[in-house]
């Protein structure tokens, strides 16, 4: 086999064969393709796209480039919950203690932010002590014993994934949605899950900025759960404005603990109830969502789901007193108010910029090295399509270092427009993508 045919073919926008796509996942891992060709071949991907099978074909060989996990182990169906990223989502560090509490088991290994996204490992790092490194063998332990486990990445998960996309990263071609989705079943198939739920989410602080594309790539996803055998459905929501009220690590834990609480804020505790309820539906032999939600509720309002917290935070090493007691969790210096310049409707919010006002703060990563601040961050106090007059507070930010104040509040600021008549502000959730959609 030759890449230079695999590349000639492809940017005749012809399918290319399961051997070849293996090939190439195979010989790029063991550094014997050079970057320029598999840069090209990427380029071609990008212009001619690629088959439901040619997806599927590459999502199989990178999840089988490294280490798979064997969950079998673990007693009852793990279902993993992923989301495409976003600027305030906290939603696993609710969702999991949920389903977890429920008796459904959650082996969850998540991720660490890098640039306008945060990561649930990071968040958790909030609580002093927990660790988030732990064996594989006490992994399983725990998740019999509690239902749940919550650790940092440390197999080796699709090693091929992880250099193809730093190519991609690379090579602007990071959009395409078939690479997209084979990325992240790639990991998902790799860590063991049985089944699947996935946040895809759309709008000015997602991957996907409209409707159509994140349908698509929802629906690619499904697909290719449903092809290896791994039951996906997908809930595609706004990310045209920040989930919740609070942006930052340790913020975003005392959000998480709030929703918990049954004091959370309407929208982020709704989509919360919807992943929880969906998982809770695959992992149970309940069928009814209605039945699924109605149990979901009955968790967070007797406190089983805030219990189930403190017993991973106390299991991993970590001071369980802090979710009864979240404001002892870290807590920056400084704080100032931002106040809108000008009277009208919220109208449209840059998400990444809040996101990237948070980076400014200490909040974020720009490189894989960077130390972060877990106390830093923002609270939104207007959403989208609220009035707001002249001189009103629409946010509050928080440094450690009253310097970066300034500078961030100027980001801040420009990430949003006004209107002077009405807006209505877009549906948290837009779809939710299962078998039966596919199948129609
Ligand atoms: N997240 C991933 O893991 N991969 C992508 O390609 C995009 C988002």
């Amino acid at each position: 086999m030759r890449m230079y045919d695999i590349i000639e073919k492809k940017k005749q926008g012809k399918e290319l064969s399961k051997e070849e796509i293996e090939y190439i996942i195979r010989e790029y891992s063991a550094d014997k393709l050079p970057d320029y060709q598999v840069s090209a071949l990427l380029m071609a991907i990008f212009f001619k796209g690629m088959t439901m099978d040619e997806t599927v074909n590459l999502t199989m060989a990178m999840a089988n480039s490294g280490d798979v996990l064997d969950l079998s182990k673990i007693n009852g169906i793990k279902v993993d919950k992923h989301s495409t990223g976003g600027v305030g989502d906290k939603t696993s560090l609710v969702v999991a203690p949920i389903v977890a509490s429920l008796g459904v088991p959650v082996a969850k290994m998540s991720g660490r932010g890098l640039g306008h996204t945060g990561g649930t490992i990071d968040k958790l790092e909030s609580f002093t002590g927990f660790k988030t490194v732990i064996s594989d063998d006490d992994f399983i332990k725990q998740v019999n014993d509690i239902k749940i486990a919550l650790v940092g990445q440390t197999a080796n998960l699709a090693p091929a994934d992880k250099k193809l996309y730093a190519l991609r990263d690379v090579t602007a071609t990071v959009n395409q949605k078939s690479l997209i989705a084979s990325s992240i079943m790639s990991k998902k198939i790799a860590s063991g899950a049985d089944k699947i739920v996935l946040d895809v989410k759309c709008g000015s602080g997602a991957f996907m900025n409209n409707y159509d594309d994140a349908y698509d790539l929802a629906t690619i996803m499904v697909n290719i759960g449903e092809m290896v055998g791994r039951e996906t459905i997908a809930v595609i929501s706004d990310m045209n404005e920040p989930l919740g009220r609070y942006v930052g690590n340790a913020l975003e834990v005392k959000e998480a603990i709030d929703v918990l609480s049954g004091k959370g804020e309407e929208r982020l505790t709704d989509l919360c109830i919807t992943l929880a309820s969906n998982m809770y539906m695959m992992g149970s032999d309940t069928d009814s969502y209605d039945l699924a939600k109605e149990e979901v509720l009955r968790v967070i309002r007797e406190g089983k789901a805030l219990d189930k917290l403190a017993e991973l935070v106390k299991t991993q090493g970590g001071d369980e007193n802090q979710v009864y007691h979240p404001e002892t969790l870290p807590k920056a210096l400084y704080c100032m108010d931002v106040l809108a310049e000008q009277d009208g409707y919220l109208a449209s919010c840059k998400t990444s910029e809040v996101g990237m006002t948070s980076l400014i703060l200490g909040g974020g990563r720009e490189t894989k090295e960077s130390e972060i601040d877990l106390s830093v961050g923002i609270r939104i106090d207007k959403r989208l399509g609220e009035h707001v007059d002249k001189g009103e507070r629409i946010a509050v930010l928080y440094a450690n270092e009253s310097e970066k104040l300034e500078d961030a509040k100027k980001r801040f600021v420009n990430a949003y427009t006004f209107s002077d008549t009405e807006v209505k502000a877009e549906p948290l959730i837009k779809k939710i993508i299962s078998r039966k959609d596919i199948m129609a």
